[in-house]
């Protein structure tokens, strides 16, 4: 029986233009550390993509993006505020603080692992401002689609910033799904960014489509200048750069990214009606390409026999991801074996 794969987008292979794009940069010679052609057209591209001048730097992950990226807006005393349940706070190794040479993470509650202004503007209002026993709130981190897969709304980033800015604060974004938020949100990339007032955030890509890339994307030409030293320090500048920008530059290409992301929205749109059809909703409205869904253990461990793969993040909650290769096919198949080992059929 052929497994079907919910456990998450990093199970995906590469997109097929992504090979294309890696086997066309590996002709010839060119400049070593990102001084060559295809790195100079990711930069031209990424502006095109956020209608405004950005610097990009690629890295290998998520992680490296999102630590390096925050550690160009953070002093070592200062503090990141998230959401508790935040990539950065409980699934990075605290790489955040180690690159910023200290900085505290807090964590903040909220539905959905959404923040709200309320929350926040409570964490301000209890924070020793000046006090130099505490740790100085420095950069609200938020992360577009959430990790338990909603979206904030542009309104929402730029209330939200709001807040953080009247604090002086700096705004980061874990765009781990941002192109899964853009599609689902028929928004532009320039308004769930800096129109809404974020500053630098991680692009996100591997988990849709590339290969090895991903990529810390600023507006600010300050913070650019200190992460070309940041990202050398921490072993992330690639002698072979190109490799990188060319998965990049290929993926932001004639908006392959947001089709990606949108075939990846549509198969968990398809998976979440079959799921409600039997009777399974998701604890929390998920717009994008992941959801948790409530799902008795006795179930789901039926459906796993069964041939899906998907992670038990709690008991009795399911937690699925499609990416931009789950198939039509592959969720029909999902159903049908959840139809035939729910004891609801
Ligand atoms: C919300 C979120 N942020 C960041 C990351 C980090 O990405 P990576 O695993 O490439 O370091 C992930 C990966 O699962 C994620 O889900």
């Amino acid at each position: 029986m052929r497994p079907i794969d919910l456990r998450s987008d990093n199970t995906a292979g590469a997109e097929p233009y992504v090979l294309e794009a890696l086997a066309a940069a590996n002709t010839g010679t060119a400049a070593s550390y990102g001084d060559d052609e295809v790195s100079a057209r990711l930069a031209r591209r990424v502006s095109e993509t956020f209608e405004r001048e950005a610097f990009v730097f690629p890295v290998v992950s998520g992680t490296a993006a999102n630590a390096l990226g925050i550690s160009a807006l953070c002093p070592p005393w200062g503090a990141v505020v998230c959401h508790e349940g935040a990539h950065i706070l409980v699934n990075e190794a605290m790489a955040t603080s180690m690159f910023s040479g200290g900085a505290a993470l807090l964590g903040l509650a909220g539905e959905g692992s959404r923040l709200t202004t309320a929350a926040l503007t409570a964490c301000l209002e209890r924070t020793a401002w000046d006090d130099p026993h505490s740790s100085q709130p420095a950069v609200l981190s938020l992360t577009q689609a959430t990790e338990m897969g909603e979206v904030y709304q542009p309104e929402e980033i730029a209330a939200l910033a709001e807040v953080a800015r009247s604090r002086g604060m700096r705004v980061h974004l874990d765009g781990a799904r941002v192109a899964n938020a853009v599609a689902a949100l028929g928004c532009t990339p320039a308004d769930l960014s800096w129109r809404a007032g974020v500053e630098v955030l991680s692009l996100g890509a591997t988990k849709n489509g590339t290969m090895t890339a991903d990529a810390i994307v600023t507006f600010d030409a300050a913070v650019a200048q200190e992460l070309r030293f940041r990202l050398k320090r921490a072993g992330h500048v690639a002698s072979k750069g190109r490799f990188q920008a060319a998965q990049l530059d290929a993926y932001l290409t004639d908006g392959r990214w947001l089709a990606s992301a949108s075939r990846a929205n549509a198969a968990m749109a398809q998976l979440l009606a079959g799921l409600a059809r039997l009777g399974y909703e998701p604890v929390v409205p998920a717009r994008a390409n992941l959801a948790l869904v409530a799902v008795p253990d006795e179930i789901s461990a039926r459906w796993a026999q069964a041939g899906v793969q998907f992670y038990v993040i709690e008991p009795g909650v399911v937690r699925f991801v499609t990416s931009w290769a789950t198939t039509d096919a592959d969720i029909t198949t999902a159903l049908h074996r959840f139809q035939h080992d729910s004891g609801r059929a």
